[in-house]
């Protein structure tokens, strides 16, 4: 059966300091309960090896917020999926929007990375959606479709069973326009869908496929509520330790 998981992104905030104690908080607060899903913290490569040190990997989880398309060599400033996977994380975020827009990450470079962080047993979180203007003119189904085919489906069965999905519609993140539980779940059964009619049933059931834009204490419980949601991927909300623990709870 799919795992239900809350995980944060940290994306570019907190210093080392910052981060090491947030995370020492999310990993004391983590203590007192007993959680119904996974947690994990993504945070930036700088703080990995100490935020590695302060938390109980047994409860919580550790994510880079990317890594390169190279496994070594001459690419000055990048971080390689081996460097990531020696500081004791797990997970890497790999397709994230702010990469795609920004970075100019394409499908064919994810694949990419997709393979390197699956050959050094890195979770990847793979993040998928569409922006605004695909939600207005109804394409929004076939934008997803297709970066999911464009990227993934190369896989094998196998290694397809090791990816944990997000649903990010573009026009949620940062806004705190959070999608409705009813077009998070539509979108949600639509990947479930295309993923079965690749990979059959078995495969689809079992892949986690995260929620994630604007997504908070308030609203967490109901888009989490939603059959084929199976947790979140946190934003704003994962640079304060009450509030995520509000959204790890939500569970
Ligand atoms: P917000 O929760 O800040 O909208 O960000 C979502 C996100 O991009 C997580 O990867």
């Amino acid at each position: 059966m799919r795992k239900n998981i809350v995980a944060g992104n940290w994306k570019m905030n907190t210093t080392l300091a910052e981060g090491v104690g947030l995370a020492k908080d999310v990993n004391e607060a983590l203590k007192g309960i007993d959680a119904k899903c996974d947690v994990v913290i993504c945070v930036p490569f700088t703080h990995l090896a100490s935020v590695a040190g302060v938390i109980d990997s047994s409860k919580l989880g550790l994510g880079a917020e990317n890594c390169a398309d190279h496994v070594k060599g001459a690419y000055t400033g990048e971080v390689s999926a081996p460097m990531v996977a020696s500081t004791g994380a797990g997970y890497v975020i790999l397709g994230h929007s702010e990469r795609r827009q920004y970075y100019g990450e394409t499908s064919e470079i994810l694949k990419t990375k997709v393979n390197l962080a699956l050959a050094e047993n890195l979770t990847p979180i793979f993040c998928i959606g569409e922006v605004l203007e695909e939600r207005e003119n109804g394409t929004f189904l076939d934008v997803v479709t297709k970066q999911i085919e464009e990227a993934l489906f190369d896989l094998s069965a196998e290694d397809f069973g090791k990816l944990i999905l997000a649903y990010e519609p573009v026009w949620a993140i940062g806004t705190g326009k959070t999608a409705t539980a009813e077009q998070a779940e539509e979108m949600h059964a639509h990947i479930r869908s295309v993923i079965a009619g690749k990979y059959g049933n078995e495969v689809a059931e079992n892949c986690s496929i995260l929620y994630g834009g604007s997504c908070k204490p308030s609203n967490a419980k109901e888009i989490f509520s939603k059959p084929d949601v199976d947790g979140g991927l946190i934003g704003g909300a994962a640079l304060d330790c009450a509030s995520f623990m509000g959204i790890v709870t939500a569970f």
